[in-house]
């Protein structure tokens, strides 16, 4: 398994022109949790729910990787057998930029999913057509998203990885709903960037920080974990 984790969040995708959820002016202050990304916001506020995200779909075909993205595929390349990319984001960027197996811990935004025996379906950028039902089984269809207070199954795979890594990088991410804090202690090197400071993460359990646009400090990041890698 992979020495080196790369985990990221929203913060990776702010420079492509995604908005970050808990910055100011995210998405969390202009749309409400509990009325479509909560647990039950399918049976209440189906066709809002809906909305929100055939509208994240068609931002999402507007936008491209950023630097960012590219410099981890870079890596990713050079050391396929070392390096996993981890990410809370929805949004294919990494994948667009080259990276392979990128495990998504809250869902994939162009797939959609049957509700019932949660086979899904590529719908690429376009809006969720609301007749379709699933062809396996004859459920209802759902973004393939994870909601608060839903289960969200990637999790253990995230600690599956974590037993192996060496190296943990946590870029873009307030730390909020994924607290990385006590694996970052149990690791020689960790690296946390984000723009700056948030309350859900302690900056002193990482060996280095960098409070900077992740554009910036992808190279010095690369750079670390290459010389990591070569040792
Ligand atoms: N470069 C680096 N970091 C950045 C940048 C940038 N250009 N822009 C913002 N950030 C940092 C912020 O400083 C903040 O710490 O990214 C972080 C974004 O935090 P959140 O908006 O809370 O995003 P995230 O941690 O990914 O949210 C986790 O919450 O709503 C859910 O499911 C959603 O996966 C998401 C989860």
């Amino acid at each position: 398994m992979a020495k080196v984790v790369i985990f990221s969040g929203a913060g990776i995708s702010a420079e492509s022109g995604l908005s970050t959820f808990r910055d100011t002016g995210g998405l969390w202050e202009k749309y409400r949790i509990e009325e479509i990304c909560t647990a039950g916001c399918l049976s209440w506020n189906r066709e809002n729910t809906l909305s929100f995200y055939d509208a994240r779909r068609a931002q999402l075909a507007s936008v491209t990787p950023n630097r960012a993205h590219e410099a981890i595929a870079k890596l990713q390349e050079h050391y396929p057998k070392d390096v996993a990319i981890i990410t809370q984001n929805v949004d294919d960027l990494f994948e667009r930029a080259g990276c392979k197996n990128v495990l998504h811990l809250h869902g994939f935004l162009s797939n959609i999913r049957c509700e019932k025996c949660s086979f899904t379906y590529a719908i690429g950028y376009t809006k969720q057509n609301r007749d379709l039902i699933c062809s396996a089984c004859g459920g209802n269809l759902r973004p393939d998203i994870v909601f608060f207070g839903e289960s969200a199954p990637m999790y253990e795979h995230l600690c599956v990885a974590m037993e192996d890594c060496e190296f943990l990088v946590i870029i873009g991410s307030s730390g909020n709903v994924v607290a990385m804090d006590h694996f970052a202690r149990q690791m020689k090197y960790s690296i946390l960037n984000n723009l700056e400071r948030s309350d859900a993460i302690n900056e002193y359990v990482y060996t280095k920080v960098l409070y900077k646009k992740a554009t910036e400090a992808v190279d010095e990041i690369v750079a670390d974990v290459e010389q990591f890698l070569r040792k």
